[in-house]
């Protein structure tokens, strides 16, 4: 399958770029493929329903949604919410890129969990036709370490993120056919 990953973050030592690029590793590994798509590194404008024009990272974004046969929203918790470049980004995006794909939202949060922003990428999903994923992925407070190399310090997370995407790549499977 094709897996779009969508980063939601913008600081350079993001913690929840690092849980994607982990969770990307783990479907390549499945023998899937998995493109990131990272906002920090390919900013959208603004949406505005009056724009005629498209940007050029607009345009791949939604070329790299439409063709993907699931998707991973990954954001920092802010404020109890998704972050403002992602909901901008998702403005871009609907029903013709989200149909009855499989969504799995992942978050990184300060306090232990970041159920808010979880659930508030649900709603989103849902009102875009996506499909979500039972089982989601947080980290927060003392599990956002990493090691050089990309892998989660922590056993723990280690574990709990692999469990998680194999159960979402058989959940999208399922959902594809
Ligand atoms: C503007 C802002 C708002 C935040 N709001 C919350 C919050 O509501 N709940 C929470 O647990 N952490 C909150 N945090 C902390 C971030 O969720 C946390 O540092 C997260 O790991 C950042 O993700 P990143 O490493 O991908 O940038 C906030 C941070 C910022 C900058």
């Amino acid at each position: 399958m094709r897996i779009a990953i969508i980063i939601g973050a913008t600081r350079r030592e993001s913690t929840s770029a690092k849980l994607s690029a982990y969770i990307a590793d783990i479907m390549r590994k499945e023998g899937h493929e998995a493109t990131l798509f990272d906002l920090r590194e390919k900013p959208l404008p603004l949406y505005n329903d009056d724009d005629e024009e498209i940007h050029p990272n607009t345009a791949e974004l939604m070329d790299t949604v439409l063709h993907a046969d699931a998707v991973v929203l990954s954001t920092p918790e802010y404020h109890g919410s998704l972050t403002g470049v992602l909901k901008n980004a998702l403005d871009y995006l609907g029903k013709d890129q989200f149909n009855d794909k499989a969504v799995l939202p992942v978050s990184s949060a300060g306090g232990a969990v970041g159920v808010s922003s979880l659930t508030q990428m649900q709603t989103i999903v849902r009102n875009m036709h996506g499909v979500n994923s039972p089982e989601w992925i947080s980290i927060g407070g003392a599990q956002r370490q990493f090691q050089a190399d990309g892998t989660p310090e922590s056993q723990d997370v280690r574990n709990r993120v692999e469990r998680t995407v194999l159960y979402f790549l058989k959940f999208a499977a399922k959902q594809r056919a």
